[in-house]
This record gives C-alpha cells, structure tokens and sequence, in this order.
C-alpha cells in the first residue's frame, strides 16, 4: 500500500516550478517523477495549475484518498482515486501537474515494491519493444522567436537497426545542421527544446533539414527521412493559417503540407491543421496518409473520446500520447490502447518544459508505442534518450 505521498515544487528546463512528487509504500517501495509543462498546449488538454496551487490543491483533496487507501501496484486504482479527489473531466481541482506526477511517482513505486523494471511494470511481460526516437533538430513557433514558423523539423530514423544507432544518427543530424548554418553564418539560437532555432525561413529550414538528413544517412549507411511538427493551431487565426511572410487558407495549407510531404517524402506530419477541424484532418490523411504519419497531438490531447471521434472520421493515423495532457498513465495507455486496436500509431512524448524524470521512456517501451519524440540534445532530453539505450542494453 502507498504510505506516503510528498509533493514539492522543482524547476523545469524552461526555470519554471513544476510539481515533484514522492510516492512510498509499506513494503519499501519508492518512486519519483515530475510534471512537465507545455508552451503550445491545445485547449482541450487538461488543466496545469501554478505549482504551489496544485500542490495545496492536491494535499487538500487527494493525500487521504491514496495513502493507507490504494496499492502501488494497481495504476487504476491509484488513478481512480486522482479522478475522484479532483471531480471534474480535466483535472481542474488538483491540476493535471499534481495528478500526472503522482500517477507516474505511484507506477514507479509500484515497480519498485516488486522489482521490474519501470517498463515492464506498465508494459507486462508479453509486451515491450524499442520506439524509434524521432529528434528535434530545427525549430521555432512557439518554442523560440525569430525562428521558423513551424514549430519542429524532427529527423526519423526509420532504417536505424537499433535505438543506440537512431539516438547516434539524430545527434549527428543536429550536430551536421550546425554546420551548415555556421557556413552560411546564420546564428545558432536554440529553442526550448534544443533544436536550432535560426531566423530562417521555413523554405530554407526544409532545404537544410533534407541535406542533413541524407548526409547523415549516407555516412551511417541506413535510411533517415524527416517529418515535422506544424502545430498549426497556433498559426490559425479567423479560419487562416498565419506564417510570417504569408497567409494560407484551410484549402492551401492542406496542398502545402500535401506538396511538402511529396516533395521532401516526409514521413510524419504533426498538428498540420487547426486542433477542431477533425473534417479537414481526414481530407489531408486520405490524400497522404498511406505513407506518411498524420499525427493528433493538439486535436486528441491524448483524449479517448476525442481519439474515438478521429477514429470514426479518419483523421489521423497516428495520436501523439502526452501524460500530462490528460493527467494520469491510465489514461495515456487507454489512449495508446484504442489507438493500436483501430491502426493509430502511438507517439510517446515530451513537453516543451520538461525536467530529468525518465517516465515517458519507459512508457514508450512498456505498451510497444512505434515512435518516441524526445528531443536530441539537452539534459532534459538525452535523460529520456539515454534511459532508452539503458533499457536496449538490457535485454
Ligand atoms: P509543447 O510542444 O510541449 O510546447 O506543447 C510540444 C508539441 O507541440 O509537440
Ligand atoms: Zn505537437
């Protein structure tokens, strides 16, 4: 049984405080995890409060119905009691931030009161396999200004025998882009998330991203293509889409992304259009979708119900799956589940704001999820990168 539960404010990689939380159990049990934070966060996600509150929030409502009260091991009913303290459909009471670090803090000590690993423990022992990282390596938006309008060009892997091999290959992409941009004496800025952040245009980012990825993939001798994350919510205005040097409508940015994946073959297209417009997502799926990843991360917020009504209209084939957007790890694997049992493909992913915790590693390899998207550089990042190569070399 959970004995203990501590909450406590600790910095993010943004300097922000996020929410910490320890979980003990009567056994000897022990897990810690932390809440990351979002800068595009979709207006469907659940609610992150300020720290403190949540923090007051959460020892207010939920403390006395997790400790002495549930099992470490049982993630549903620790996630159950987080739902019942908060009383409300998105976590508004407690704060997201409060409920995901004490569900992933409750999964970590639960593996620990009985000796699996952390992936194994959520996975089981019939399932389990290595995703393929996707990486960061050019970005802007609402991740660092005067950069491009997209929010992230992520190299992927796809021909990578091994994670060790795809970690290798997106830090040398990311390492590679630098040169390039250094020849050309543009400025190397990163952005949050440890991307390069230079104040090119997108065109140019495009060109440079494919010359990256194709060096990169001649000199480790397997195939890397590479996809983006438009998060296109934050460019929609008044039923437009805004880029800085131009504006599109919904028409146009469906033929924009249609023509960026055929001319670059790009292999994952995230949030390419407006987080409500499930209509138009299952136009741009029909017409790319048999080759490319059309990923919901805004539009599904790792939501089943919305997930369900993606599902029912061919939005996407593939959901971005974000704890903390939803609040608990029961959640996020329901999601993965209804996902996989219609062909949507499960991306495991950071924030924007994250910290050292190695959660969304072992999620990823626990319920099988194809993809991982955590960044390439940064020591937010490679604690999630190198906790996979931990996990790979165990086997
Ligand atoms: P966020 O960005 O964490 O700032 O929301 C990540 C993403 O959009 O995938
Ligand atoms: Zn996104």
């Amino acid at each position: 049984r959970i004995t203990d539960v501590r909450l406590r404010r600790v910095l993010d990689s943004r300097g922000n405080t996020t929410v910490e939380a320890d979980v003990s159990t009567t056994n000897g049990g022990f897990g810690r995890a932390a809440a990351p934070s979002g800068a595009s966060t979709g207006e469907h996600e659940a609610i992150e409060l300020p720290a403190q509150e949540a923090i007051a929030r959460a020892r207010d409502h939920a403390l006395s119905r997790l400790e002495g009260e549930v099992d470490s091991t049982d993630q549903r009913a620790v996630d159950a009691a987080l739902h019942d303290a908060d009383g409300t459909d998105n976590f508004s009471e407690i704060g997201a931030n409060s409920a995901v670090a004490i569900s992933m803090a409750a999964a970590k000590a639960g593996a620990d009161s009985v000796g699996v690993p952390l992936y194994q423990h959520l996975g089981g022992t019939f399932r389990g396999s290595a995703p393929t990282p996707l990486g960061n390596v050019i970005g802007g938006g609402a991740h660092a200004a005067e950069a491009t309008d997209i929010q992230e060009f992520l190299s992927v892997p796809v021909g990578a025998p091994s994670v060790e091999d795809a970690v290798l290959a997106n830090a040398r992409v990311h390492a590679h882009i630098k040169e390039l941009l250094r020849a050309e004496d543009v400025p190397t800025n990163k952005g949050d998330e440890g991307a390069w952040a230079p104040p090119i245009g997108d065109d140019r980012a495009f060109e440079i991203v494919d010359e990256a990825t194709a060096s990169v993939a001649e000199e480790v001798g397997f195939d890397i293509g590479f996809g983006l994350d438009v998060a296109a919510s934050e460019l929609h205005e008044d039923g437009d889409y805004v880029y800085g040097d131009r504006t599109r409508s919904t028409a146009e940015q469906i033929d924009y992304v249609a023509e960026m994946v055929r001319e670059y073959d790009l292999r994952y297209v995230e949030d390419p259009l407006d987080e409500n417009a499930f209509g138009e997502w299952a136009e741009l799926t029909d017409e790319v979708g048999s080759e490319t990843l059309v990923c919901g991360d805004d539009l599904f917020v790792t939501n089943v119900a919305r997930l369900q009504e993606g599902i029912e209209r061919g939005s996407a084939n593939s959901i971005l799956i974000k704890p903390n957007q939803i609040g608990t790890l029961t959640d996020a694997v329901d999601a993965i589940e209804r996902g996989a049992a219609h062909g949507v493909e499960s991306v495991v992913s950071h924030r924007s704001g994250e910290t050292e915790d190695t959660t969304i590693a072992h999620l990823a390899v626990g319920v099988g999820a194809p993809f991982i998207k955590t960044g390439t550089v940064g020591g937010e990042r490679t604690a999630k990168l190198n906790e996979l190569l931990r996990i790979e070399g165990r086997a």
